[in-house]
């Protein structure tokens, strides 16, 4: 399962309201620059590194040799899920494949990262350092040949960082890896031997398409593959036992970071607004104590509709707290999404948040159904779908309008249910991108999910 978007569609509620006929969950890909929130008893769960499906104890999680890792807030989060009495005792598998974040990475990532928007995570320099070789350590080193290890990390951020003494951050990353020994797998096919016994395995990605290193908007994507063919490289199992790609998308789109965003409200302003000190100064509070969402909701400016749409449906990063650009739906890029990745069944999150346009005085829900480029218009399936940043310097949306609703779903469990307008609107998405929907969100909670 992968997000067709750039990242926090809501992968990990559909994969902990789907997970049935699946006994493992696998992360492929990123580190903890990805961030899920889960919701138990109403109490949110900031997830990072784990795998979804923490809440059903027969799940085994899988962490797969394509991701890089940072072992003390690993830790912290094992420790944050056994406050809720969620044992991941024998559950959680971890590659000794692994990359490990160093403190090398970190710096590097604070000093240069900002020109991206990256989260600050060390992921950037830490795939770097992999595909370097010399300077990669994984979890396998650590626990193999600490001594080295250890040399190495002081070395590398010394040559950066001469004047910091960085022993002591280097001492504790070596504990942390014995804390973590329990979990660590030494077997590197134990995933095809899980598959081959009938476990069924379900991948989860981490960020989205259009963040993939090479598939993405780059330069502003992240620096791992984040589409479906390379859950089996990360995720350490043959091609050959794939059976389906499931997609996520959101009704109302986010993106966190710099990077080309066709649809988002407000443009250019909006990115400028949002990234204001590194995304920084913006923050929730600061938004709720300046603005009146139902007051901005009136406005017929697309960058006041943002902020009001941000919001109410709050939309605030779950790893940096940044607020995220918000635009509405782009059909053009889904298609593309959905195409390049075969996505067989898609599932669109915060259907229930569309509401909000009955608000507005917009015509009705509002849908990029076109790219206008200088010399050309780009349709849904074109060939010309832009894949170069540069490439969208000229694009503008070509916005459509779908029948808005007034009625809070939040409560419907059922498809028949629904009002006639989001039956409408789910069967406009099935057209545009060409692949069918399988279930929609309604809100927050694990529960609010219609699948049929
Ligand atoms: P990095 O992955 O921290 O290097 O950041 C690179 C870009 O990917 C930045 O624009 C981030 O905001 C974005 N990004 C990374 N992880 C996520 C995620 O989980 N959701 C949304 N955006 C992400």
């Amino acid at each position: 399962m992968i997000g067709t978007q750039y990242g926090d569609e809501g992968k990990g509620k559909i994969i902990d309201t789907i997970n049935a006929e699946y006994k493992i969950i696998a992360r492929f890909n990123g580190g903890p620059n990805a961030g899920h929130t889960l919701f138990h008893e109403g109490k949110p769960i900031p997830l990072h590194q784990i795998p979804s499906g923490i809440f059903y104890p027969d799940k085994l999680l899988y962490i797969g040799s394509g991701c890089v890792l940072n072992l003390e807030k690993l830790l912290q989060e094992i420790k944050d899920v056994e406050t809720l009495n969620i044992s991941l005792e024998g559950r959680l598998v971890i590659s000794d494949q692994v990359s490990i974040i160093q403190p090398h990475h970190l710096f590097s990532d604070g000093k240069h990262g900002g020109d991206l928007g990256t989260t600050g995570n060390g992921i950037g320099p830490a795939y770097e350092d992999k595909a370097q070789r010399y300077r990669n350590l994984r979890l396998a080193d650590l626990l193999d040949d600490p001594i080295r290890s250890k040399d190495n990390m002081i070395k590398h951020y010394n040559q950066i960082e001469p004047e910091i003494d960085v022993r002591v951050i280097v001492e504790r990353i070596l504990d942390f890896s014995q804390q973590l020994k329990q979990y660590i797998c030494r077997n590197p096919t134990w995933m095809v031997k899980q598959v081959e016994s009938e476990k069924n395995v379900l991948f989860e990605g981490a960020q989205a398409v259009m963040l993939d290193v090479t598939h993405g908007t780059v330069p502003y994507v992240t620096s791992s593959h984040t589409i479906a063919g390379s859950a089996y490289v990360g995720g350490d199992l043959p091609p050959k036992y794939h059976r389906k790609t499931m997609g996520v998308a959101k009704a109302i789109m986010s993106r966190v970071g710099h990077g080309p965003f066709v649809s988002e409200f407000g443009g250019n302003e909006s990115e400028r607004y949002c990234m204001t000190n590194g995304g920084k100064k913006y923050t929730t509070a600061y938004e709720q104590s300046h603005y009146s969402p139902s007051d901005l909701m009136r406005s017929l400016n697309f960058f006041d509709l943002g902020i009001a749409l941000r919001m109410r449906g709050e939309e605030y990063g779950a790893t940096t707290k940044r607020p995220r650009r918000v635009g509405a739906i782009d059909l053009v890029q889904l298609a593309y999404a959905c195409k390049s990745n075969g996505i067989d069944e898609l599932y669109i999150t915060k259907v229930d948040c569309l509401q909000e346009f009955s608000r507005t005085r917009l015509e009705g829900i509002p849908y990029v159904a076109a790219y206008e480029s200088l010399s050309n218009v780009i349709i849904p399936h074109d060939d010309h779908f832009p894949t170069q940043s540069n490439d969208y310097k000229h694009i503008t949306p070509r916005f459509q309008y779908a029948a808005a609703f007034n009625e809070n779903i939040s409560s419907i469990r059922k498809y028949d249910q629904l009002p006639q307008e989001v039956k409408n609107f789910v069967s406009l998405v099935e057209q545009y991108v060409g692949c069918s929907v399988k279930g929609i969100g309604v809100g927050p909670s694990r529960e609010q999910i219609i699948v049929w």
